[in-house]
């Protein structure tokens, strides 16, 4: 089933609540390991810091994201972005290395993104990057569809999230014709900048969208209530439970036919 996603980004509320996504980024970074002078797609750029950092290393990058206002604020850093959705990328055979941070769990049907970064890879080229895996966020997951069930709303349908196990993703690459190099799922408890409310204003609105606009504030308060034991410290802080999938897979120089 395809989930149309409500989520809608503001760059702003993005840097407050959640800088910490790329800040994380950087052993991502380090598997893709890019050379000056490689072309690299950045796949689900968002506001592009990433993007940026592997302009920095000499990389020829090109950054593509589905929102028009991350896209805006990463053509501010001068970096080149264009709008465009990951299930229907539009390259052949352009780039020795399609990189992609904490992006692929907001595309829901992982055959057409692996199929496009397929496309868009040199014979050779790479393909590494990280996204939240089985089990990320599971408390945060648990308390907002609980709630959307107890009002009556049949919470799988908006959620917006994909979050594989490694067999789950490696079978899709390999489907494709990927050597999965490296695959792991790796937890990574990540302390919050805010509070939980913060960050489900910025990560949670195609929950938030099936309701009126007057209970969200209530609807998000009560969600982060039913996290706090888990998900709260003594001094009042918050630590989200994220699971993050890391892999590296690579495109054969030479591919079968039909491949
Ligand atoms: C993330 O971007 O890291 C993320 C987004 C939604 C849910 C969990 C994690």
């Amino acid at each position: 089933m395809t989930v149309a996603t409500r989520q809608t980004w503001n760059p702003v509320q993005y840097s407050k609540n959640a800088r910490f996504v790329s800040d994380l980024g950087m052993p991502v970074v380090e598997l893709l390991a890019p050379c000056a002078g490689e072309c690299i797609l950045d796949l689900g750029c968002g506001d592009g810091p990433l993007t940026k950092k592997l302009a920095d290393f000499g990389c020829q990058v090109v950054g593509v994201d589905a929102s028009q206002e991350m896209i805006t604020a990463a053509l501010s850093l001068g970096l080149d972005a264009y709008v465009m959705d990951g299930h229907s990328l539009q390259y052949k055979c352009k780039f020795d290395a399609v990189f992609t941070n904490a992006a692929l769990h907001w595309m829901k049907q992982p055959e057409k993104v692996i199929a496009g970064v397929w496309k868009a890879l040199k014979p050779g080229g790479r393909f590494v990057g990280e996204f939240g895996g089985y089990g990320n966020v599971a408390t945060i997951v648990a308390a907002l569809e609980s709630m959307l069930v107890k009002r009556g709303i049949e919470a799988k349908a908006v959620n917006p999230w994909y979050f594989p196990g490694i067999e789950e993703y490696k079978n899709h690459l390999e489907a494709r014709g990927f050597t999965v190099n490296t695959i792991m799922l790796v937890p990574r408890p990540t302390p919050l900048p805010g509070d939980l409310v913060g960050w489900l204003e910025t990560f949670a609105k195609s929950f938030t969208a099936a309701l009126p606009a007057s209970e969200h504030m209530q609807f998000l308060e009560e969600a982060a209530g039913l996290c706090r034991t888990k998900l709260s410290n003594a001094d009042g802080s918050w630590t989200a439970d994220y699971v993050r999938l890391r892999f590296y897979a690579t495109k054969a120089n030479r591919c079968r036919p039909g491949m």
